[in-house]
């Protein structure tokens, strides 16, 4: 069939490539294990409470699910103090994005993000016709939020931000994000995706939903995908004014969140313990793995999430191979024209073991070839 019968829109959309599946590189290389530090999912998976809370979901699977959210919305009121109509719970963060995208995005509006950064924001916004204006990140890879403001025309009706980046890890710091939003003008919606906001350890970072509280016109988006590890079961949130998720409500398909996932984000919340452990383990292989990829020459950019950004100093497409036949898989960001540039998801010890083994075997055998 060609192309003729497809939206117009829909003709200049470009797949999403997401990391190569683990299932496809152990069948094309015969391998048994693979390490996958691709997709910045979290290799030490949801706490036990979270898997029993699934199972026993399980056998309810033949009801749909309670389709407002409503005790994991009131649970997550009560964790940031807002009420729960001020959230809305989707099928990941992604799809938290496309209900944006389709609630406000007419043809010919303008949308403005920094690039490189996550692809969903360019293709939702050619998908419901918009116009998408990217803006460079800074010298330092964070968010230029004056060229943003300056990019601002009266076309423009959505702002993407992405706190921390993907794939850089960059945070907007201190006060800059609240001058920001207070030199947005009226009729412009600021999107603060903090997929990985539970990794930031600085000080001076502020989250959208404090600008929730205090009446700015903010979306905040949230997943368990990542610091909860329930990637797989496809959960998320947005907090916003009520005003501004009723066009979101009105375009959810009713039945998009499971049940399982439910049951699974509820108890998740509740194993600080858990998840308190899980963040001081990251910590120190995120600590230890920069010290080592430097030590192998490699620069590392300062990262507030669970990945690194690191300028590996050549192409990092023939690494990258090399890494696969070895069973370990990357992200080149080669699709953001990065071309020296990966993002490395931070593993458990052993994970990040293999990880620097294979690359100092790789580089012997490098210098051993010149
Ligand atoms: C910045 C950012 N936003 C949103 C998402 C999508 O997350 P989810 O798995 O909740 O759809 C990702 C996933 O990698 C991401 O990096």
């Amino acid at each position: 069939m060609t192309k003729k019968m497809w939206r117009n829109e829909v003709k200049y959309l470009t797949p999403y490539v997401p990391g190569k599946p683990i299932e496809d590189v152990r069948r094309e290389l015969g391998l048994d294990e693979v390490i996958r530090l691709a997709s910045n999912e979290n290799p030490i998976g949801p706490s036990p409470v979270a898997l029993r809370a699934m199972s026993e979901a399980l056998k309810d699977s033949w009801l749909y699910p309670e389709p407002s959210c409503r005790e994991l919305r009131e649970k997550l009121g009560v964790k940031y103090d807002v009420s729960a109509d001020k959230i809305i719970v989707a099928n990941g963060a992604d799809h938290i994005i496309t209900l944006i995208g389709n609630a406000y995005i007419n043809s010919g509006d303008e949308v403005i993000y920094c690039k490189p950064t996550f692809t969903s924001y360019r293709e939702i916004t050619l998908l419901m016709g918009g116009i998408p204006i990217e803006i460079p990140l800074n010298k330092d890879f964070e968010a230029d939020l004056n060229g943003i403001l300056n990019a601002i025309t009266s076309k423009t009706k959505l702002i993407f931000i992405c706190n921390p980046n993907n794939p850089t890890g960059t945070v907007v710091k201190n006060d800059e994000l609240e001058s920001f939003l207070n030199q947005v003008p009226d009729g412009v919606l600021v999107i603060l995706d903090e997929a990985y906001a539970e990794y930031i350890s600085i000080n001076g970072y502020r989250s959208g939903i404090d600008f929730v509280k205090k009446g700015y016109p903010v979306i905040t988006i949230r997943t368990f995908s990542k610091f909860y590890g329930l990637a797989g079961v496809r959960i998320g949130y947005a907090v916003s004014s009520e005003a501004y998720l009723e066009p979101l409500l009105a375009v959810k398909q009713t039945f998009s969140v499971n049940r399982i996932a439910i049951a699974g984000a509820l108890a998740a919340l509740d194993d600080i313990e858990f998840l308190n452990k899980m963040l001081l383990e990251l910590y120190e292989e995120k600590e230890r793995l920069t010290i080592e990829l430097q030590k192998m020459g490699f620069v590392v950019i300062n990262s507030q999430a669970n990945f690194l950004f690191v300028d590996m100093k050549q192409e990092v497409s023939t690494l990258f191979n090399k890494l696969m036949k070895k069973g370990i898989l990357i992200r080149p960001c080669s699709p953001w024209s990065l071309k020296t540039f990966s993002r490395i998801t931070i593993g458990t010890f052993d994970q990040n073991n293999s990880l620097i083994n294979a690359l100092k075997e790789i580089q012997q055998e490098m210098l051993s070839v010149k």
